[in-house]
C-alpha cells in the first residue's frame, strides 16, 4: 500500500489513548463570534478561536466587507465592530471554501444589506442544498439567486426591505434557525421574527446574541428576535469543540487501557448527544470541573476504555449529535451486537454523504454496515486493516483514524486535507495522545517500517 495519495493518513494498528489534551476551539461558536463581533458596536476580544479553514473563511469574508480584524494569533482575535449597518460591499465574491455554516448564516445576515454579494465555495459546498435558507429568506422579501438545483453560488441582491417572518422549520437545523434570526435583525419596522424547530438544535446564536446584549425571546417552542436593537461588543472565550473531542472520546472508549482527559470542552446540552449515546453503549465518561464561561457550559471530560454494546439510538439524540455520527459509527463497529440509527437523513447532505461514505469504509474494514435512507445498521465485530476514502470529509477522515486503535492491520485513509477545516494539528495531537499516525508527504518516521 505504498501508493497512498498526497494528504492520506497512514495509521498503524493498536495502541491506546492517554494523558490530557485540549482540542481546538468550537467551530460553531468561532463562526458566530466573528459574525456578531463584526455587526456589534465596539471592540470584541475573542480567545480560543478555531484557526481552522472554515472559521477563517468567515473571518476573511468580514475583512472583505471592510471590518478590521486582528489575528488570529494563538486563538486571539480582535474585531472592530462596525454596527448593524456598517458593512461595506466586497469587491469580489466571498469564497467560503468547505463551510456550509459560513454560507447559510451569512445568507441571512447579508440578505438585508444595501449591497449585492456573491458567495461561492469548493466542490463539496457547491453541491450542498441552499433552498432550506433561500426559500424562507425569499418569504421575508430577500432576493437571492442560486443554481437551478438550489445550490451555490448564491447571489444576494442588496437594497431589499426585509419583512419579519414566523417560520416553522421542516428540518431540525441550527444553520437555518440562525440564518433566519440574523435576517430578523434587519426586518423593517421593529417587527419580530420567530423560528419554531421540530426538535432542539444547537443554540449558540441565541446565547451569543444575548451575550452581545441583544434581546432574544422564547415563546413556547419558538425563538424570536425583534429588529430595532443593537449589539454591544463583548469578550468571548471559545471552549474546545465537543465535535473534535468526540473522536478522542470514541478512541479512548474502544482502545483497551485508555485513560484520556479532554480539557475545557463545551458541553452545551444541545451538543452533548455524543456523550449520551456513548454512555448508553456502556462508555465510561466522567464530567469533571463543570463551569460556565461566557454563557456556555464547559467541563473536562475523562474517558476510560470500556466494553461497548450495540444500541438503538434514541431519535431525540440525533440533532444533538448530528456531527458525531462518523465517530459513533466506529464505536458501533467495536460494540457487541447491533447498533441502529434512524431519523438521520440529514447526514446525506453534510460535507459528504456520511451514511454512504461511512458504510463503504466500514465494509472495506470487514464490518457488516447496512446503510438505510435515514441511517445505518451496524453489527460490531473485528476491524481489519485496509484502505478507505474520506471523500474530502474531515470528520470521516478523523473517525477512521480512531478505528485503527482496534484494527488488526494498518489503515490508509485517502483525501484527508480537509481535516484542516475543523481540526488544525489533528495529526500532532492524536500522536501525543497515543495514536501512531502520519500524513503522506509529511513525516513517516513513527510508523513501523513496512507497516503500511
Ligand atoms: C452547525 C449546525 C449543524 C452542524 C454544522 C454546524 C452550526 O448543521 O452539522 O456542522 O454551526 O449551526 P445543521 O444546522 O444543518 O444541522
Amino acid at each position: 500500500m505504498n501508493s497512498a495519495h498526497p494528504h492520506a493518513f497512514l495509521v498503524a494498528p493498536g495502541g491506546h489513548l492517554h494523558g490530557s489534551v485540549r482540542v481546538p476551539g468550537d467551530k460553531s461558536i468561532s463562526h458566530r463570534s466573528i459574525m456578531l463581533g463584526a455587526i456589534a458596536e465596539g471592540t470584541t476580544h475573542i480567545t480560543g478561536f478555531l484557526e481552522g479553514e472554515d472559521s477563517l473563511a468567515t473571518l476573511n469574508a468580514f475583512r472583505q466587507m471592510g471590518v478590521h480584524i486582528e489575528g488570529p494569533h494563538h486563538g486571539r482575535v480582535t474585531v472592530q465592530g462596525v454596527g448593524l449597518h456598517g458593512l461595506r460591499a466586497p469587491s469580489a465574491p466571498l469564497n467560503l471554501g468547505n463551510s456550509g455554516t459560513s454560507m447559510r448564516l451569512l445568507a441571512g445576515l447579508l440578505a438585508g444589506q444595501a449591497f449585492d454579494v456573491v458567495m461561492t465555495g469548493d466542490d463539496s459546498l457547491s453541491r450542498r442544498p441552499m433552498r432550506r435558507v433561500t426559500e424562507p429568506l425569499a418569504q421575508m422579501g430577500a432576493r437571492i439567486d442560486a443554481t437551478a438545483a438550489g445550490t451555490p453560488p448564491l447571489h444576494i441582491h442588496g437594497g431589499t426591505r426585509l419583512q419579519a417572518l414566523d417560520y416553522v422549520m421542516p428540518m431540525a437545523s441550527a444553520q437555518v434557525k440562525s440564518c433566519l434570526l440574523l435576517a430578523g435583525l434587519y426586518a423593517q419596522g421593529d417587527l419580530t421574527t420567530c423560528v419554531t424547530e421540530p426538535a432542539p438544535t444547537r443554540d449558540h446564536t441565541e446565547r451569543m446574541l444575548r451575550g452581545f446584549g441583544y434581546p432574544v425571546e422564547y415563546k413556547s417552542a419558538k425563538v424570536c428576535v425583534s429588529s430595532g436593537h443593537r449589539l454591544t461588543a463583548t469578550s468571548i472565550d471559545v471552549p474546545a469543540d465537543i465535535s473534535s473531542a468526540a473522536f478522542f472520546m470514541v478512541g479512548a472508549s474502544i482502545a483497551a487501557g485508555s485513560d484520556l482527559t479532554l480539557e475545557h470542552v463545551g458541553i452545551n446540552p444541545t451538543r452533548t448527544g455524543v456523550i449520551n449515546i456513548l454512555r448508553l453503549m456502556g462508555a465510561n465518561i466522567e464530567i469533571l470541573r463543570e463551569r460556565e464561561i461566557g454563557g456556555e457550559p464547559v467541563a473536562d471530560i475523562r474517558v476510560r476504555a470500556s466494553r461497548l454494546r450495540g444500541v438503538v439510538i434514541p431519535r431525540d439524540q440525533v440533532p444533538l449529535a448530528i456531527d458525531e455520527f462518523p465517530a459513533l459509527f466506529i464505536a458501533a463497529a467495536c460494540a457487541d451486537g447491533e447498533t441502529v440509527l434512524t431519523g438521520a437523513e440529514e447526514l446525506r447532505v453534510k460535507e459528504s454523504d456520511r451514511i454512504q461514505v461511512m458504510a463503504d469504509g466500514l465494509l472495506a474494514l470487514g464490518i457488516d454496515a447496512r446503510p438505510t435512507p435515514d441511517g445505518m445498521i451496524i453489527r460490531g465485530s473485528s476491524l481489519s486493516g485496509g484502505r478507505v476514502n474520506s471523500h474530502g470529509d474531515h470528520r470521516i477522515a478523523m473517525a477512521f483514524a480512531m478505528a485503527a486503535l482496534r484494527a488488526s492491520g494498518p489503515i490508509v485513509i485517502d483525501d484527508c486535507a480537509n481535516v484542516a477545516t475543523s481540526f488544525p494539528g489533528f495529526v500532532e495531537l492524536a500522536r501525543r495522545a497515543g495514536l501512531t499516525i502520519d500524513m503522506t508527504g509529511v513525516d513517516h518516521s513513527s510508523l513501523t517500517p513496512g507497516s503500511i
